[in-house]
């Protein structure tokens, strides 16, 4: 059985990946090191015998490299980061951390074991759409878009992309680096805009939407996400970076309205406060992402399979059923309004 490690395993994109990896027969070392957005809720369904966890910081060069040496795994899926731009204004510390300096270690280790023991394990690296920054309306962004990242969140990206680049060139590291648009769909930590919302519904309190909604996102469910991830990682080509984009856009605006109206398919019945609430802005706010994904499209010949409501019911109803992925995260601070100190 082939081995390969995910990092951020127990995260929302991660847990996902993982539950996918083990579907087509792969033994996956997960390892994270547990931080608020993990949650063991998103681990109950894996097969031990395909699995196995370490809880351990990507910043811990000698744990790393005892583990890669001990399973030589044919790839790393590198998920493992900081993520909300909110806490990112609030404090980029963790961000530095986790999303440059993490990611310098596990190159280091890399190009260690590629020194030492001869093997180029193949590093697929999980970036975001948000590294481009905030576009034009007549501009998508394809793979040659100049990086113009806003918040401290998509600058950490973006620095670990071109760290990535360089150990590439200069190392031989054998690296594919994947810009993702938003993600969305089970498991994912209720401080990100779609489980805050159904969680919000699910409990009776209003729906905080940033300035005035008309800020634009590019939606993916998680599962077509996870697909594309695995078809780069078997047929991307080392060195170039993907696009994985739906070209499904909206504002955020009418993105709750949507969900609004799909809940109400679902039978949940709407209740006295459940209403938009016009919050203050975010600082720096980009207004709108958007990819060309035309790449993969035409190279690897992946493209999403989800349709924005199909997913959005499927997230919905996932959510009512695991009314237990809340409890395990239920004394943790995910309501109170971040990202305003500046
Ligand atoms: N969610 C999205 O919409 C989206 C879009 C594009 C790209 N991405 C990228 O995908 C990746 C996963 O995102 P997500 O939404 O699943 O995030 P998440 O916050 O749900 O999960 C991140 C996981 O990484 C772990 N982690 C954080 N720092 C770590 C460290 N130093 N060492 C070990 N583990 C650590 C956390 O414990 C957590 O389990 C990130 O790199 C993110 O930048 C996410």
């Amino acid at each position: 059985m082939k081995k390969v490690v995910v990092t951020g395993g127990l995260g929302f994109i991660g847990s996902n990946l993982i539950e996918y990896l083990i579907g087509k027969n792969y033994f996956v070392i997960n390892i994270d090191k547990s931080s608020y957005s993990a949650n063991p809720y998103n681990l109950k369904h894996f097969k031990k015998k395909k699995y196995s966890f370490y809880k351990i910081d990507i910043g811990n060069k000698k744990k790393l490299y005892q583990i890669l040496k001990k399973y030589r795994p044919i790839g790393i899926f590198n998920l493992a980061a900081e993520t909300h731009v909110d806490r990112s204004i609030d404090d980029s510390k963790n961000f530095i951390k986790s999303n440059i300096i993490g990611v310098y270690n596990i190159l280091e280790v890399l190009r260690k074991i590629k020194k030492e023991k001869k093997i180029n394990i193949k590093l697929l690296h999980v970036s975001t759409d948000e590294v481009y920054g905030d576009l034009k309306s007549s501009q998508n962004a394809s793979e040659s878009f100049n990086y113009n990242p806003s918040s401290p969140y998509s600058a950490s990206k973006a620095s670990a992309d071109q760290l990535i680049k360089a150990y590439i060139r200069t190392y031989g590291i054998k690296s594919t680096i994947v810009n993702s648009c938003n993600n969305y769909g089970p498991n994912q930590f209720p401080e990100k805009f779609i489980p805050k919302i159904i969680f919000n519904l699910l409990n009776n309190k209003s729906i905080p939407v940033y300035g005035k909604g008309n800020n634009l996102r590019e939606w993916i469910y998680v599962k077509d996400n996870c697909e594309a991830l695995y078809k780069i990682f078997k047929k991307g080509k080392i060195g170039e970076n993907y696009n994985v984009g739906t070209g499904i856009r909206l504002r955020n605006i009418d993105l709750v309205k949507l969900i609004l109206s799909i809940a109400k398919k679902n039978n949940i019945s709407l209740r006295n406060k459940n209403k938009i609430l016009y919050v203050k802005d975010r600082p720096g706010h980009d207004k709108r992402y958007a990819l060309n994904s035309n790449k993969i499209k035409t190279k690897l010949g992946w493209k999403h399979k989800t349709s924005l409501k199909k997913g959005l019911s499927h997230t919905i109803e996932w959510y009512l059923k695991n009314k237990k992925f809340f409890d395990k995260i239920s004394n943790r601070d995910f309501t109170k309004r971040l990202g305003l100190k500046i």
